[in-house]
């Protein structure tokens, strides 16, 4: 179900972001954390609740295309051209910041991250408040995104003044963020976007980041390495045998082990737990957050996940899996 929440719990939303204070929203990609981003006072209480450091800037939600140049100094043609196609959609752009954007929200850099969220509960909360909110997903910091409201409440707890439940969300992992701050067009973070239709909409080939584990100097902070991890260690393999040989020997050692896949294996070792498989990369991706929480809720000691190819959502998927399992 993605459909609306009461209008009371909508007003109750926008009331707290008034008082400054935090909305846990729904969103077609995770849920985020959301505050009047014109409050700087307010955003800084985001950092505090997902124990995040002040150096990660977080995304602008708005409501419409329209209000990209209240926050943007400098729209390229590009920009405007995958707005045009992508909104409301997955998908974030990086623009030159306009001065009135708080250096809270942007964690002291010259540019800013801008998203129009395609669901009717994010678009009526934006509409109704009449204001950008500045929200990154709704987890602790580095751990895995909520693509449920019983996700945000189990992992933030009284940290959240309001969670709006909008269901479980479609996409299931963060957008896609390009940088047009520069010269060309860089993706810094594959998402719910494919690149593939990105290039098709400029008609040009993309570079695709390749990330860095260094905070201070990354253009994509949130990048880092080690990032959307949960607390199993994660071992992806692409071939679905070598997957199946190597649960097997980590379960005969006495380990507790789970294996996701996007089909069912059948030579699997019985004490393996086989996680319900994953399906082709755009239901990879959807379920991806869930059951990596899953097998926490197991308590495995160990995921092996053979992963989708690197195609479409496919390669979102796997460079999520890649942060995951990095220690
Ligand atoms: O799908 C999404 O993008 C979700 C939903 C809630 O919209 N949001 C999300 O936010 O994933 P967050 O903060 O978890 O990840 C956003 C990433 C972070 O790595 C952040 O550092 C980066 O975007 N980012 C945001 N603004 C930036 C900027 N001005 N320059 C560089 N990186 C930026
Ligand atoms: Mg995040």
């Amino acid at each position: 179900m993605t459909g609306a929440v009461p209008g009371d719990d909508l007003r109750a939303g926008v009331d707290a972001l008034r008082a400054g204070r935090l909305v846990a929203f729904p969103t077609e990609t995770v849920y985020g954390l959301g505050a009047d981003a014109a409050d700087p006072a307010a955003v800084r209480r985001i950092f505090e609740a997902k124990g995040r450091p002040a150096t990660h800037p977080v995304i602008v939600h708005i409501s419409s295309e329209g209000e990209l140049d209240v926050w943007a100094s400098a729209v390229p043609e590009e920009a405007r051209v995958l707005a045009a196609a992508c909104w409301p959609g997955p998908l974030t752009l990086l623009l030159p910041r306009a001065p009135s954007v708080s250096d809270v929200v942007t964690g002291g850099r010259s540019t800013v991250g801008l998203r129009v969220p395609g669901h009717p509960v994010a678009l009526a909360l934006l509409q109704a408040f009449g204001r950008g909110v500045a929200a990154p997903s709704a987890n602790r910091f580095g751990r895995v995104s909520p693509t449920t409201a019983a996700h945000v409440r189990a992992e933030l707890g009284p940290a959240v003044d309001v969670v709006l439940d909008g269901g479980p969300c479609v996409v299931g992992i963060e957008s896609t963020i390009v940088d047009l701050s520069g010269d060309e067009p860089v993706v810094r973070r594959p998402g719910g976007v494919p690149v593939e239709e990105l290039e098709r909409l400029l008609s040009r080939t993309l570079e695709v980041w390749a990330g860095s584990t260094d905070a201070a100097s990354s253009p994509a902070p949130g990048s880092l390495a080690s990032h959307y991890a949960p607390s199993a260690l994660v071992v992806v393999v692409d071939d679905p045998h070598e997957a199946s040989v190597g649960a097997a020997r980590s379960a005969e050692a006495g380990r507790r082990v789970a294996l996701l896949a996007p089909a069912v294996l059948d030579d699997l070792h019985p004490g393996v737990i086989e996680l319900e498989p994953a399906g082709p990369a755009d239901h990879f991706a959807q379920v991806l957050y869930g059951r990596l929480r899953e097998a926490d809720r197991l308590g495995v000691d160990e995921l092996w996940v053979v992963p989708p190819e690197a195609a479409g959502l496919g390669l979102a998927v796997r460079d999520r899996l890649r942060r995951a399992a990095t220690r």
